[in-house]
């Protein structure tokens, strides 16, 4: 196999972490981005060596900031010939968090790791990209977004700059629904404009994977306790990995562009009742996701602050 180019963002734990191993194993050649430069560096020495392949690289990468983005892509573009694979793995959640949290450019946090900082390293590696044979992007979303078949649930886009500060509690897991709702909406807009340089793009919808104890340990004594709980019945992050994995490398993906897939590896569609039963079926199947996700003004929405925040117009 010719050494293929895989950027993982958040390859230190969990299910990127998981899927570090397995395109190591799999003879890829694999760029961890992460913040934590220490613990990172013990889980790529980990991952060498249970993978026995050397091409396990670590570049520096905090998601949530635009400054260390642009300094990331330079980075990456002046050491690698092209990119084939670009997982945007990493996430920022926390469950149980009251404070609203600002990233450096001053955007809610879950925003400018979960959207904005995807948006802006396409945008910044998709030259690169291009000059791959088989270009592919993953966004890593989640059934959290199932919420928004709350009828009254839209996007608080006039509060993601702080707007609100002290004038409304913060609830970090509708942010974070809320942020990869975006992520969603994102992905079908930048399939369509990426569809012209051969790039595909895809999300998956993640359900539910074994926390590590790392970010177990972030959060207060409430969540911890479900998330300990959870943990025992919650399979590994390896079955997801194994997903990633398939979805960016396998002949049945090479041509899928635009979708959302289910952890079954399905590709879904909207919905297309949000009453009734059908509604019922909509929140406790797998087989499809809110059509608020499929409104052009509210993926237009998105797509403009997204340009106008990071200055990519
Ligand atoms: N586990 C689930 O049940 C589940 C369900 C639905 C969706 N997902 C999605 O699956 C993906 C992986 O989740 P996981 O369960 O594997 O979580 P995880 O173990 O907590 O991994 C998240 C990773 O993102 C990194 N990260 C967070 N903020 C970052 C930033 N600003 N810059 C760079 N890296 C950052 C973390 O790095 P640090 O170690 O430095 O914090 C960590 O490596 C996420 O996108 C998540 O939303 C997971």
């Amino acid at each position: 196999m010719e050494n293929k180019i895989v950027l993982i963002t958040g390859a230190n734990s969990g299910i990127g972490k998981a899927a570090a191993l397995k395109f190591a194993t799999e003879g890829y050649r694999v760029v961890m981005a992460c913040r934590n430069m220490v613990i990172s560096n013990a889980v790529r020495q980990e991952i060498i060596e249970a993978s026995k392949n050397v091409q396990v690289d670590l570049m520096e990468l905090d998601v949530s900031s635009f400054d260390s983005i642009r300094a990331f892509c330079s980075a990456f573009k002046a050491q690698y010939p092209r990119l084939d694979i670009l997982i945007h793995n990493a996430a920022y959640l926390n469950h149980g968090e009251k404070a609203f949290k600002l990233s450096p450019e001053n955007i809610e946090l879950s925003f400018a790791t979960n959207t904005f900082g995807p948006f802006l390293m396409t945008q910044l590696l998709a030259d690169h990209l291009e000059k791959s044979q088989d270009p592919r992007i993953l966004n890593a979303c989640t059934t959290n977004i199932k919420h928004f078949f709350d009828p009254k649930r839209k996007i608080d886009f006039d509060n993601l700059q702080g707007e609100l500060l002290g004038k409304q509690l913060n609830n970090a897991y509708t942010m974070y629904g809320d942020s990869k709702m975006a992520l969603l909406m994102l992905t079908f807009k930048m399939a369509e404009t990426l569809k012209p340089h051969g790039i595909k793009v895809n999300a998956l919808q993640i359900n539910r994977v074994k926390l590590s104890k790392e970010t177990i340990r972030k959060m207060n004594s409430f969540w911890k306790v479900l998330a300990w709980t959870q943990n025992l019945t919650n399979p590994l992050p390896s079955g997801m990995a194994d997903n990633y994995f398939h979805i960016c490398t396998s002949d049945e993906y090479k041509n899928v562009t635009g979708q959302l897939i289910n952890h079954k590896r399905q590709i879904i569609q909207p919905s297309t009742s949000e009453q009734g039963f059908s509604q019922v079926k909509n929140i406790f199947g797998s087989g499809s996701y809110p059509n608020y996700a499929t409104d052009p003004i509210n993926v237009k929405k998105i797509w403009d602050l997204c340009i106008s925040l990071t200055k990519t117009g």
